[in-house]
């Protein structure tokens, strides 16, 4: 089965998908995307990704080329063509083609939209969350807007590669105060040893995760203790469990930070419960 990828009004061969040389999300990094999580083929808090996308279309001051309900239709239609029932959908939507000049170009220019869908596999991805990640820090050194979900990563290409050359599959930024912002492509978190659950506010430096929010919720229902606030990587270090967040990783335990075991050096016990509850809370459509 060839992949299929939508491209501006159509759907199209993957091998075939192109954007234009001068679309402003290749020139400048000019664009915004969601990752959406698809389980049993549905999308996973669909409402609350289309709502984020909006934010970061209005804190750029991007046109969004269509409709919540007209998204979701592309969505949930590249999701059934690629046959993905288990995996994410990509959007991405850049402030479109002109020719090459910084400042915005004619408001007449349309956005340029962009999905794709992709199947991962469930089982390996839950063997994964068995096993848990090993983390490296690196300093932090993004732009002070990482609140805008833009295509603009290049810090986090580096933080991640940069892991992967360590053996380790996710890099957290430390801020210059010593405290951890967040990962490449996911939120950070720790479980103290007392039980309290802790991770950053999302008014300051870090993507306010859809998966942060979601498991908020799942943190309450379970009657744990949530301090919503920045640790620092001494304090990540003595924890008795860490864990990161994101749409296409849920839950995932750290099993050690720079090399160090963080409890007992397996996956915690509450970040697994945490995983297992966590589809109970998120919005499924
Ligand atoms: N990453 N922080 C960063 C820097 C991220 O890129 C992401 C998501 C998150 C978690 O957000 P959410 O829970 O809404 O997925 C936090 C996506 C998955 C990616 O870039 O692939």
């Amino acid at each position: 089965m060839s992949r299929i990828a939508y491209v501006n009004g159509r759907y199209v061969r993957h091998r075939d998908a192109a954007v234009h040389v001068e679309d402003r999300g290749y020139q400048f990094a000019d664009g915004i995307y969601e990752v959406c999580e698809v389980r049993g083929g549905r999308l996973v808090d669909e409402r609350r990704h289309f709502e984020r996308l909006v934010r970061s279309s209005r804190e750029l001051r991007m046109r969004l080329p269509m409709s919540r309900a007209a998204l979701g239709v592309v969505l949930r239609e590249t999701a059934r063509r690629n046959r993905v029932r288990e995996g994410i959908v990509y959007l991405q939507v850049t402030r479109g083609v002109a020719p090459r000049d910084h400042a915005f170009p004619a408001p007449g220019v349309a956005p340029s939209i962009v999905v794709t869908a992709r199947s991962l596999d469930l089982a390996a991805r839950e063997g994964a969350a068995e096993e848990g990640i090993a983390v490296i820090t690196v300093p932090e050194n993004r732009w002070p807007r990482v609140d805008i979900k833009s295509v603009g990563l290049l810090p986090n290409v580096l933080a991640k590669q940069a892991a992967r050359e360590a053996g380790a599959k996710e890099a957290w930024f430390v801020d210059p105060a010593g405290y951890v912002t967040e990962g490449s492509s996911t939120n950070a978190w720790i479980v103290t040893r007392d039980g309290k659950i802790v991770t950053r506010p999302a008014d300051q430096g870090i993507l306010r995760g859809i998966t942060r929010g979601v498991l908020m919720d799942v943190v309450a229902a379970q009657h744990l203790t949530l301090e919503e606030r920045a640790f620092t990587v001494e304090e990540a270090y003595a924890a008795r469990e860490a864990f990161v967040t994101s749409a296409s990783q849920i839950v995932m335990p750290v099993v050690s930070i720079n090399g160090r075991p963080v409890g007992n050096g397996a996956p915690g016990l509450t970040a697994v419960a945490l995983r297992q509850d966590f589809h109970k809370y998120a919005e499924s459509a």
